[in-house]
């Protein structure tokens, strides 16, 4: 196997650890909560209106915490000082194929009740006493009327023990960023003349070994114009007449665990957009240089928005200094969304805007789409994705404003069918220099 083989680079002998972990904070939590067990149900896929086929079915996180075993119907009891419990449904079933068998590394670690009718371990949990329950089966309510059904203090305390990724998540993460980078430089070399926006999807579907559904988040690859539409998903089959620049932000997933990556290309061999890319790489690996614990994230995004104000300056399409330009609101015309996210089993990972007792962390003024506020600290991972695009909406009132004098026109017109950049990788904070999951990955397949 070539070393970025994602499977190849994860440590199974993480796992355990990971495992206690999660027992101690729900310990603590449980504790906090005035609680004895908890049961969380993996979930199951919903029935499409009038009709007998199901939406794709995505596991319940907190679920997927515990354990890589992601089949709907499922359970987890979990009860301070006894070993997890996972009932494992195996249905008799000739229409579809069979979950897959559990395996050692991490099934050992449970006490496996294989059962047959979800009904059957749904019943078995009669006393309800203590108990508290995860899930959103629409059966968990009636099941458990006397149990605490996802009860909030609990899931945010659950919630923000995630934010802090184990080694074991970590290994995950970084493998999630080894896969996409296969798709990222299959598409990157399929960027050329001739291609569609969904041809270059089935490009990176095939080199990360993903189905449509598998990916964590819907791809965006947009060509052209496309690229100013933030989460442009549609998937053109028409070729453009011209090809000018592409962005993709596309991801991949480990036992459950995501990455979240977004590249700009072009075809311009020298020019303004060409070297617009080249000021966002810039100052994208800078703010990624910068993740640090201890750093409130809000300076970060609103560094970003001094370092891209800086670039326009440099480039000649806002004549203002960095500080007038976001005293204006002008930076935010072209990037008018927010630095980034924690990032884990979920894309947007949980608790980004709120602290260790619940409290919102406000959003800076002005700043409305920003998802991440808190404190970084050792163990986070998340995103740094800034990006400078051109966007009419948001262009228009710009045009007719009292700084439109210092808006250069006619270069942006010439960089509108460009669409935009987004420049986006994936950061540990560590005790000491972050790791860029996103670079290490793309060096190793280099
Ligand atoms: N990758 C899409 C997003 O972060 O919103
Ligand atoms: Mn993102």
């Amino acid at each position: 196997m070539s070393n970025n083989d994602p499977i190849s680079t994860i440590d199974f002998s993480l796992y355990p650890a990971h495992l206690q972990r999660c027992l101690s904070r729900l310990e603590q939590a449980l504790e906090a909560q005035r609680l004895d067990r908890l049961l969380i149900h993996s979930g199951e896929p919903a029935l499409c209106f009038l009709d007998d086929r199901y939406s794709p079915y995505v596991v319940n996180p907190q679920y997927a915490w515990w354990t890589p075993h992601h089949a709907p119907h499922c359970g987890l009891l979990l009860e301070p000082g006894r070993q997890p419990v996972l009932y494992n449904y195996q249905p008799v079933d000739y229409w579809h194929a069979a979950p897959p068998r559990p395996e050692s590394w991490w099934a050992d670690h449970f006490e496996l009740r294989d059962v047959t009718d979800p009904n059957d371990w749904l019943d078995d949990l009669t006393d309800q006493s203590g108990l508290a329950v995860i899930g959103d089966a629409p059966v968990l309510a009636q099941k458990f009327p006397n149990a605490a059904l996802n009860p909030g203090a609990l899931l945010h305390q659950l919630h923000v023990a995630r934010t802090v990724k184990t080694p074991w998540e970590q290994g995950c993460l970084a493998a999630a960023n080894h896969r996409a980078v296969r798709g990222h430089l299959a598409v990157a070399e399929a960027f050329v003349p001739g291609t569609s926006e969904f041809e270059l999807q089935l490009a990176y579907l095939r080199a990360t070994g993903h189905s449509d559904n598998g990916t964590p988040y819907s791809n965006i690859i947009a060509l052209n114009e496309h690229a100013a539409v933030l989460h442009f998903t549609e998937l053109s089959r028409s070729v453009p007449l011209e090809l000018r620049s592409l962005v993709i932000d596309a991801g991949a997933e480990v036992f459950g665990y995501a990455s979240d990556i977004t590249r700009t290309y072009t075809t311009q061999q020298a020019g303004p957009f060409a070297d617009l890319i080249k000021g966002v790489d810039g100052l994208q690996t800078e703010l990624a240089g910068a993740v640090r614990a201890g750093v409130d994230y809000r300076d970060l995004h609103l560094q970003a928005h001094q370092l891209v104000a800086a670039l326009l300056q440099a480039q000649g399409i806002v004549d203002m200094e960095p500080e007038a330009q976001l005293e204006a609101g002008l930076s935010s015309a072209f990037l008018p969304h927010g630095l980034g996210h924690y990032l884990g089993l979920q894309v947007h990972d949980v608790a980004g805007l709120v602290d260790d007792d619940g409290e919102p962390i406000p959003r800076p003024d002005g700043h409305p789409y920003l998802r991440l506020t808190r404190h970084l600290e050792a163990g986070n991972v998340l995103t740094i994705e800034p990006g400078v695009y051109f966007i009419e909406q948001l262009l228009a009132p710009l045009r007719s404003g009292p700084y439109s004098q210092h808006i250069n026109w006619s270069l942006i017109d010439s960089l509108k069918p460009y669409g935009g950049i987004r420049i986006e990788d994936d950061v540990l904070v560590t005790d000491d220099q972050p790791r860029n999951l996103s670079r290490e990955a793309f060096a190793a397949a280099a």
